[in-house]
């Protein structure tokens, strides 16, 4: 009989089913929730009272009945939370998770382009991701998701242009769908920019019969060999609507697929490799590293200290104005 291999547990250990105990605790001492977005760790999403996409938390944080709000995803999005719930206590695990879509696209440096085409005679409105600073939206007459992009872009009047920021992917794959021409600020996200076509080809070879869905945050040449294509509750809502077993390629961050074998577990669910930069290696990198910034331990702490939170500034009025026109009406 082998015996087993006994692993001394690493100083700073803390046994996940306890710290899930006192979040619980913690959670009523303070009168708090907890709002967890698809890509944050899987035992997070476990505990979280909402978990959803970028549109469905920022529609879901202005239902929370608690004083306090702990906003588990990337900056922006607890940034979006408080500026909707200006009232009440934001507090995010890290706040240094942020987001490479919303540095691509610093606030000076837009307000600088829009005077320049302001100056040549240009008339447009400025539709934003939601995958922004407030300081961008503060900026811009629309705020999209990629649950509601489309029919935002509807609602901007035929005879005005469109900027689109920051992501060039989204927003070329928008100009398709809509028909609309757009101006696109040069950005992108590292995560999704990284799938390799190789692999993908690859991977639809070996798994006959599988399908591809991917977000639209991934570049042309990957959307092109997808089937299905939507943001992270659309893709969710179409393995659900499948019920005969199948085989998922998945292009969109790689936690995604906790949140889709809890709703679908009938499926396969198989993450796309992607291309490391710096070497050109086949790399697991589809994790997104400011979402990996999330862990139980961090909401703990944050339901305990009271902090780090997000403190209101006074730009936050003018993005309010535009997230409720373009999010709640
Ligand atoms: P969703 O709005 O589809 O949840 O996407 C958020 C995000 O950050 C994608 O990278
Ligand atoms: Fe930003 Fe990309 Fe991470 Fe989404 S996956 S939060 S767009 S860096």
């Amino acid at each position: 009989m082998s015996l087993p291999i006994v692993v001394d547990a690493p100083d700073n250990y803390e046994d996940p089913l306890d710290l899930m105990d006192e979040i619980d605790q913690l959670k009523k001492d303070r009168d708090a929730t907890i709002l967890a977005h698809y890509y944050v760790d899987g035992e997070i999403q476990d505990i979280a009272d909402f978990t959803g996409d970028s549109l469905q938390l920022a529609r879901d944080a202005t239902r929370v009945e608690t004083d306090t709000i702990v906003f588990s995803g990337v900056h922006f999005m607890a940034e979006s939370t408080k500026i909707m719930n200006p009232e009440k206590t934001v507090l995010i695990p890290d706040m240094l998770a942020g987001c490479s879509l919303a540095e691509s696209c610093p606030a000076d440096q837009l307000g600088a382009f829009q005077e320049q085409l302001r100056e040549s005679g240009r008339e447009f409105d400025t539709v934003a991701y939601i995958n922004t600073s407030a300081a961008v939206k503060s900026l811009c007459d629309w705020i999209v998701t990629s649950g509601n992009a489309r029919e935002i872009i509807d609602r901007v009047p035929t005879g005005r242009e469109i900027l689109f920021v920051p992501d060039q992917h989204l927003g070329r794959y928008l100009q398709e769908v809509t028909g609309r021409p757009m101006i696109l600020w040069p950005g992108s996200c590292m995560v999704h920019e990284v799938f390799s076509v190789q692999d993908l080809i690859r991977a639809r070879k070996n798994n006959p019969g599988s399908q591809v869905i991917a977000h639209p945050e991934c570049p042309q040449n990957i959307l092109e060999l997808s089937d299905f294509i939507g943001g992270t509750e659309k893709m969710r809502r179409h393995v659900m609507a499948i019920s005969e077993p199948s085989t998922f390629l998945v292009a969109t961050e790689a936690t995604m697929i906790h949140a889709f074998q809890k709703s679908a577990p009938q499926h396969a669910f198989l993450p796309i490799p992607g291309i490391m930069a710096s070497t050109g290696e086949t790399c697991a990198c589809n994790r997104c590293p400011h979402m990996e910034r999330n862990s139980l331990r961090k909401v703990r702490d944050c339901l305990r200290d009271g902090q780090p939170e997000i403190v209101w500034q006074d730009y936050f009025e003018r993005a309010r104005a535009v997230l409720e026109k373009s999010l709640l009406e």
